[in-house]
């Protein structure tokens, strides 16, 4: 079993993790689209051609299924994407909803994401679907990208721009927070130490690997996981090092075209 996964940089390695927690023996590809990152200001329009361009490229290697390991891009892509080509292609937006409802008492359920994940609405619209009394207050927090590519995860920046960003959700009265961008979880303790124990912290990437349809068919000759990025990234070895542990083995590449 060979599973893909995408992301703008790093934060899909958070999905990779949880993944290889469900499915240590699956072999991994990994795109970070270091080039083109951020996606989160982005146009729906561009999402979408950035999303079936690196489907594409995870096809051209092999894989038996697709993560897209970013909220931004899976926001514009929930319609075309749940198989393609033959391929099934999983977001990380509609496992996560169930996933809050399930958690939240109150029914008031914060969501932290790029410019262009709340712009989507996504959230809302799924989770009041499944739950038309729930309440869902979004904040879009575009600065905190950048800080987690440059690594400033413990530090008082980081803290004050959190702060900002997670007061007006707190103030709502929620009593769950949707981690939706995958580069979030990498800072899921400043934000819980803003939050405090009375809010649950989700991370979708933990709902997409339960949901991830399961095949027997493994290769054990290939338990190195490929990551490829599309630029020189200073930080991301460093973050790939720290965010999957000592005992996953993986090797950078650079495609060529
Ligand atoms: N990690 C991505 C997401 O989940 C996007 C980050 C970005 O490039 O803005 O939305």
């Amino acid at each position: 079993m060979h599973i893909g996964l995408f992301d703008s940089g790093v934060g899909g390695l958070t999905v990779l993790k949880e993944l290889k927690k469900y499915l240590p023996q699956a072999q991994y590809s990994y795109l970070g689209d270091t080039a083109r990152l951020p996606y989160g200001n982005k146009a729906p329009e561009t999402l979408k051609k950035y999303t079936a361009e690196n489907i594409h490229f995870l096809e051209q290697l092999g894989v038996d299924s697709v993560v897209i390991a970013c909220h931004s891009a899976s926001s514009v892509s929930l319609t075309i994407t749940q198989t393609h080509r033959g391929t099934p292609v999983y977001n990380v937006i509609t496992p996560s909803c169930q996933q809050a409802l399930h958690e939240s008492k109150s029914q008031k359920i914060g969501v932290i994401a790029t410019k262009a994940t709340t712009k989507s609405a996504v959230y809302k619209s799924y989770i009041n679907d499944l739950e038309p009394n729930a309440q869902v207050f979004s904040q879009a927090c575009p600065l905190l990208v950048p800080l987690v590519e440059e690594g400033m995860i413990q530090d008082e920046i980081t803290n004050l721009v959190l702060n900002r960003y997670l007061k007006p959700l707190i103030n709502h009265g929620i009593d769950s927070l949707i981690l939706a961008c995958t580069h979030y979880p990498i800072l899921e303790q400043p934000i819980a130490q803003i939050c405090g124990p009375q809010i649950k912290l989700i991370n979708p990437a933990t709902s997409v690997a339960k949901n991830i349809i399961v095949s027997d068919d493994y290769d054990q000759s290939q338990q190195r996981i490929q990551i490829y990025l599309t630029d020189h990234a200073p930080h991301f070895i460093e973050h790939a090092k720290s965010l999957l542990g000592p005992g996953i083995d993986f090797e950078i590449l650079y495609p060529t075209s």
